[in-house]
């Protein structure tokens, strides 16, 4: 049986600029299934980064609605009518972000690194989040490097601590702007392992954006972005709207 974990509904993301408004994204509509790695592909410029920041919160749409399950009951959060702080602690806690630059924080290794998004969410009691971060390493298969900082260790390896603190909260979702962009295929290919094994093995549901066509055949479905516009169809809606909880 599939459930549906994302749903966005007619969404628009009008961006306001000095040379006039910029239409990003037009009419969207999409469901994501528990247990999809879905791919998300298109050109420079096409909307995917934007795209993504609707999903995650991390941006606000213009209009139309994003609902995301909640781990608890499955039923679904309304992301668009929460404030920006009520989506910065609710991603911190439920998704897992991965960029293209990776974004480790340099001063710190790569333990505490992963320790840190549990340390500001409470999630795990604090002398339980360096086991934890030890064991994300291993999973990534970094347990060794533990103690070094970031610029000590490769790019392909930088990205593969990235994902394990996107994990560091255990979220279902993960979603990836460009993981593999600035890595060379041999490494990019074993990034995208790493994401099958937990999709496979774990069953998170990764939403991955990429301008690389030659993956898209290793996500269980990709969908292309357009000017602003998904082009390949969607399923039917699986929410069940009197589910649907507000905040
Ligand atoms: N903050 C902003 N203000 C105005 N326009 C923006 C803003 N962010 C993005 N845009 C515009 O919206 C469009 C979509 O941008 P987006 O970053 O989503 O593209 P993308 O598909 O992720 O591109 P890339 O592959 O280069 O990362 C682009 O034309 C971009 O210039
Ligand atoms: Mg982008």
């Amino acid at each position: 049986m599939t459930t549906s974990i994302i749903e966005l509904r007619e969404v628009n993301k009008t961006y306001s600029t000095a040379a006039g408004d910029f239409v990003a994204l037009k009419n969207v509509n999409l469901t994501v299934n528990s247990g999809e790695f879905l791919g998300i592909v298109g050109k420079s410029g096409a909307g995917k980064s934007t795209l993504l920041n609707m999903i995650n919160g991390v941006d606000e749409l213009t209009s139309g609605e994003v609902f995301v399950a909640e781990r608890t009951d499955g039923k679904a959060l309304s992301v668009h009518d929460m404030s920006e702080d009520a989506r910065a602690l609710w991603r911190g806690k439920n998704m897992g972000v991965v960029y293209q630059s990776f974004q480790l924080l340099p001063m710190l290794t790569l333990v505490e690194n992963i320790m840190l998004p549990m340390d500001f969410s409470n999630n795990f009691h604090p002398r339980k989040s360096r086991d934890r971060a030890l064991e994300l390493l291993q999973l990534v298969e970094l347990e060794e490097h533990a103690n070094k900082l970031p610029a000590y260790i490769s790019g392909g390896q930088q990205q593969r601590v990235a994902i394990a603190r996107a994990l560091a909260n255990d979220p279902q979702i993960l979603v990836a702007d460009e993981p593999t962009g600035s890595l060379d295929s041999i490494t990019a290919d074993h990034i995208f392992d790493v994401f099958e094994h937990l999709v496979v093995d774990q069953g998170k549901t990764i939403i991955m954006v990429t301008h690389d066509m030659g993956l898209a055949s290793r996500f269980s479905r990709s969908l292309t972005l357009a000017d602003g516009e998904l082009l390949d169809s969607q399923g039917d809606s699986k929410f069940d709207k009197t589910t649907v909880r507000r905040r």
